[in-house]
């Protein structure tokens, strides 16, 4: 979708930097998905002025935060892609409190949490893509998940037209799931962590980099796991037990190392992966009748 010279002006003043017909394929670690413009925010306190000129002038979006658990459609898209501006996100610790901007690092945000004395959140290290994302699907891994964590979020709140700080109490986080809704743009947000010694931290990162390394393919293009885990056991053991590792439709494959990883294997489109993604869930439920839900979020036109 192309955004007109006259609304780029408009979005210019608000502290929008417009980009033309941006390949998404380069912003996702799928290295899959579309074509469109790319609108980046600078100024989160124009946030609700910029999105209320969108809905005036009908134009559709979405908010596309680190890129790394998203599966987008092939083509010319008919939405625009929003995202906070990356360069120098803030963050700040403040005795066992942090407060980190929503387009930090996740995995960067941990080690500066540690550098503060600040743990809990090891487990993470590992996670690709950023703060908002995380606390959007509340990620998770290595039995630590950030929702516990979360004491205030401030967002743009689609239902009020606002921004708004939402205390953590008021907030639901499941597994991979949140009460957020989804036009709610994560802004920043005030962490609570356990004061623990910078080396012990370190050695839990170390032990989660390297049980990661060993068991997945971190080499190689993908949206990590695929399939949230059914509540009865792991998708990647069932995907594995029926001989599926290395199955693919046209470049995208089943990874060989752990078979909850889809990956582009070559130009894998958006198409290749949903054609992999149905054929997969079909067989898991011919074979243990259970029907498995993405995990991956997938945005097509
Ligand atoms: N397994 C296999 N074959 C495979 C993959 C796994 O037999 O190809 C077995 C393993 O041997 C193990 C069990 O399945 O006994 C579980 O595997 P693993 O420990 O790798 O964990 P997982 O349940 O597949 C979950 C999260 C990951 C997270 C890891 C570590 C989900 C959907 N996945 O994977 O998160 O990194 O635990 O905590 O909850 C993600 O969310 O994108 C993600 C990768």
């Amino acid at each position: 979708m192309r955004v007109s010279d006259q609304l780029a002006a408009k979005l210019k003043d608000l502290g929008v930097e417009v980009q033309h017909g941006v390949p998404l394929a380069t912003r996702t670690s799928l290295e899959i998905g579309g074509t469109t413009d790319e609108l980046i925010l600078r100024r989160y306190d124009r946030i609700a002025e910029v999105m209320s000129l969108l809905a005036n002038e009908r134009i559709p979006w979405r908010f596309l935060g680190g890129g790394t658990n998203v599966l987008i459609g092939d083509g010319e898209l008919s939405w625009v892609a929003l995202h906070l501006a990356t360069a120098k996100p803030g963050m700040r610790a403040e005795g066992n409190f942090a407060y980190v901007d929503a387009s930090a690092d996740l995995g960067g945000t941990v080690t500066f949490c540690a550098k503060h004395d600040l743990g809990g959140m090891e487990g993470l290290i590992g996670v690709p893509g950023s703060v908002g994302g995380a606390l959007r699907m509340n990620a998770g891994a290595y039995g630590t998940q950030i929702g516990p964590h979360v004491r205030e979020v401030e967002m743009y709140r689609a239902a009020s037209g606002k921004v708004e700080t939402l205390r953590g109490s008021e907030i639901r986080f499941d597994y991979r799931h949140t009460s957020f809704a989804p036009n709610d743009v994560m802004l920043s947000v005030k962490l609570e962590l356990p004061s623990k010694p910078y080396r012990e931290i370190v050695a839990g990162i170390r032990m989660c980099n390297e049980k990661r390394r060993a068991s997945q393919p971190l080499n190689q293009k993908s949206a990590g796991c695929i399939f949230k885990n059914p509540p009865s056991g792991s998708a990647g053991r069932m995907i594995d037990e029926l001989g599926l590792k290395g199955f693919r439709v046209g470049d995208a494959m089943v990874s060989d190392r752990h078979a909850n990883f889809f990956v582009n294997a070559g130009h894998a489109t958006c198409a290749d992966m949903i054609g992999l993604i149905g054929s997969v869930r079909e067989r898991v439920h011919e074979a243990y009748g259970v029907e498995l839900e993405n995990e991956v979020i997938v945005w097509q036109n």
